[in-house]
C-alpha cells in the first residue's frame, strides 16, 4: 500500500534549486504509488518555541494559534517527513528549524501524540563544494532523526548549486527522484 509522504520544503526562495529538487523527489515517490504532499514552510507562517510549557494544556500540542496549526495534523499522519534545506549559514533554513523546534510538545513524556516509528530523508541544496561544511546540518539531522526515533532513509546534498535552477547542470535532480523511488 502507498504511504502518505510530507515533504517539508525550506527556502524562501521562490522556484529555487530545493523545490526543484522537492518536486523531483515527489515524482519519484509519486512514480511508486505513494501519496506526496509537499509544504512550502516559507509560505506559512510559524513562529519559533515560546518555551512557555502550555503544550497540549488547551488540547493541542502548542497554544500557539498559527499556521503551525495546518501543519500538525499533516506531520502526525505522514508515515515519511522529507526535510528538503538550502544550507543557511551551515545548517538548516530558518523556516525549518521553527518547524522543527515546534515539534517539541510530541517529545514530553506527557504528549498523548507520539510520532514514533516514521521514515525521514534529508534533501540538501548548497553553494559549497566542500563537504566539511555540510556536517553541522548531517550531524543534526542524524541526531535529531534518531532523537525523534525515525528511520533515516537516505541523505541527498547537491553542492556547488547558487542560482536558482543550477541543480539542473548535474545530476541532481535524477537523484532526488531515484530517492523518492526508493521509498
Ligand atoms: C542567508 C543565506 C545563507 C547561506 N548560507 C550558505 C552556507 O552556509 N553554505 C552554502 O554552501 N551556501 C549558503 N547559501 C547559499 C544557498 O544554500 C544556495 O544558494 C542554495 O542553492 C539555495 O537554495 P534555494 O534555491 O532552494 O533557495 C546561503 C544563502 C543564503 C540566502
Amino acid at each position: 500500500m502507498g504511504k502518505n509522504i510530507l515533504v517539508l520544503e525550506g527556502s524562501p526562495r521562490m522556484d529555487g534549486n530545493s523545490d526543484m529538487l522537492a518536486e523531483a523527489f515527489a515524482e519519484g515517490a509519486g512514480g511508486q504509488g505513494h501519496e506526496v504532499s509537499i509544504i512550502k514552510v516559507s509560505c506559512y507562517r510559524v513562529n519559533g518555541c515560546f518555551a512557555c510549557s502550555m503544550c497540549w494544556n488547551m488540547g493541542k500540542p502548542c497554544v500557539q494559534s498559527d499556521d503551525m496549526e495546518k501543519i500538525y495534523p499533516e506531520i502526525e499522519q505522514a508515515d515519511a517527513v522529507v526535510w528538503v534545506s538550502p544550507l543557511y549559514f551551515f545548517t538548516w533554513s530558518t523556516q525549518l528549524k521553527a518547524v522543527i523546534d515546534r515539534l517539541y510538545p510530541y517529545y514530553l513524556d506527557r504528549s498523548p501524540v507520539k510520532l514514533k516509528g516514521k521514515e525521514s530523508a534529508l534533501i540538501l541544496a548548497a553553494a559549497t563544494d566542500q563537504m566539511a561544511e555540510l556536517k553541522g546540518i548531517q550531524e543534526t539531522y542524524r541526531i535529531m532523526t534518531e532523537y525523534m526515533g525515525w528511520k533515516n532513509r537516505g541523505e541527498m546534498y547537491a553542492c556547488d548549486v547558487w542560482e536558482k535552477g543550477e541543480v539542473r547542470h548535474m545530476d541532481y535532480l535524477e537523484r532526488a527522484r531515484s530517492l523518492g523511488a526508493s521509498f
